[in-house]
C-alpha cells in the first residue's frame, strides 16, 4: 500500500500512523521525524531544518524533497510506504509525482485527517513524546499507563521544541495556507479520502482501517 497522511499540526498523523504500522508493516516516512533525528545527531541537515522548524515555518521544499526521494529510493519501500506530513505544498506534491514515476509506483490514498482548528492547540500543548521510541502521548487524551513514563521504553516523556503556544498558533496558520490547494490537487486526481479526525483515536483508526482492508 502506498499512502500519504495527511492533515493540519495536532490532527493525528503520527498516531495513526502507529497504528497502520503495527497492523500493516508499512515503513513510516515522516519528513517531521527526521528532521528531529538530524537535528538530534547534530548532521548538516539538521542545521538546515532547525531554524524553520523552531519558526514554525516550512522547511524549503528542495531539502525535504530531496530527502523524501533518497528515502523512498531504499529497498523497504518497494511493497509500499507511509509518508507522513509529506506533502504538504503543491509543490511538493508535484515533485512526488515526479519521484513516484521515476520509481513505477502510484498511490493508493491520501488520507486527510480532518480536525477543525480549535482542537487543535490543546492537542499540540497537551502532546507528550518518548525522547527514544517517539511514541506520542497527550497528557488528557492519550495519557501513558504511569504519569510521565513511557509504556514502551520506560523514558521520560518530554515535549516536542515546536509546541510551546508561541510555535504552534505560527504552525497552524502555516499550513492552514498550504492546505486546501493541496486537497484540491488531490482531491482532482481521485486518491483523496476525508477521515474525521475529531473522534476518539481508536474510532478514527476503524474509518481509516476500512479503507486499508479493501487494498489487501
Ligand atoms: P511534523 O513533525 O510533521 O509536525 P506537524 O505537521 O506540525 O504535525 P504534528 O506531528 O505536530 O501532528 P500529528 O498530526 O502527527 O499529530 P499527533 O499524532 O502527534 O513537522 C514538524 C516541522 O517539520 C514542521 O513544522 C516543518 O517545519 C517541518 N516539516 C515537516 N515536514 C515538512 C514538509 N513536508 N515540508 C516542509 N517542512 C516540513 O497528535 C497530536 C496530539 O494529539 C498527541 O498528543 C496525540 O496523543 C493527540 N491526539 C491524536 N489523535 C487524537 C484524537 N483523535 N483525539 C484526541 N487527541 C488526539
Ligand atoms: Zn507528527
Amino acid at each position: 500500500m502506498n499512502l500519504i497522511l495527511m492533515g493540519l499540526p495536532g490532527a493525528g498523523k503520527g498516531t495513526q500512523a502507529e497504528k497502520i504500522v503495527e497492523k500493516y508493516h508499512v515503513p513510516h516516512i515522516s519528513t517531521g521525524d527526521m528532521f528531529r533525528a538530524a537535528i538530534k545527531e547534530g548532521t548538516e541537515l539538521g542545521a538546515k531544518a532547525k531554524s524553520y522548524m523552531d519558526a514554525g515555518e516550512l522547511v524549503p521544499d528542495e531539502v525535504t524533497v530531496g530527502i523524501v526521494k533518497e528515502r523512498l529510493g531504499k529497498d523497504d519501500c518497494k511493497n509500499g510506504f507511509l509518508l507522513d506530513g509529506f506533502p504538504r505544498t503543491v509543490q511538493q506534491a508535484e515533485a512526488l509525482e515526479e519521484i513516484l514515476a521515476s520509481l513505477g509506483k502510484q498511490l493508493d490514498y491520501v488520507l486527510n485527517i480532518d480536525v477543525p482548528r480549535e482542537e487543535l492547540e490543546e492537542r499540540l500543548t497537551g502532546r507528550r513524546v518518548s525522547p527514544t521510541s517517539g511514541k506520542t502521548y497527550h497528557i488528557k487524551y492519550n495519557p501513558p499507563k504511569v504519569e510521565g513514563i513511557c509504556d514502551v521504553d520506560g523514558s521520560t516523556l518530554v515535549q516536542r521544541d515546536d509546541d510551546k503556544p508561541e510555535t504552534v498558533k505560527k504552525r497552524l496558520d502555516v499550513n492552514i495556507e498550504q492546505q486546501q490547494p493541496l486537497i484540491d490537487f488531490y482531491e482532482k486526481k481521485g486518491y483523496l479520502r476525508n477521515i474525521d479526525g475529531s473522534q476518539e483515536i481508536h474510532k478514527v483508526f476503524e474509518e481509516v482501517d476500512e479503507l486499508l482492508k479493501g487494498l489487501h
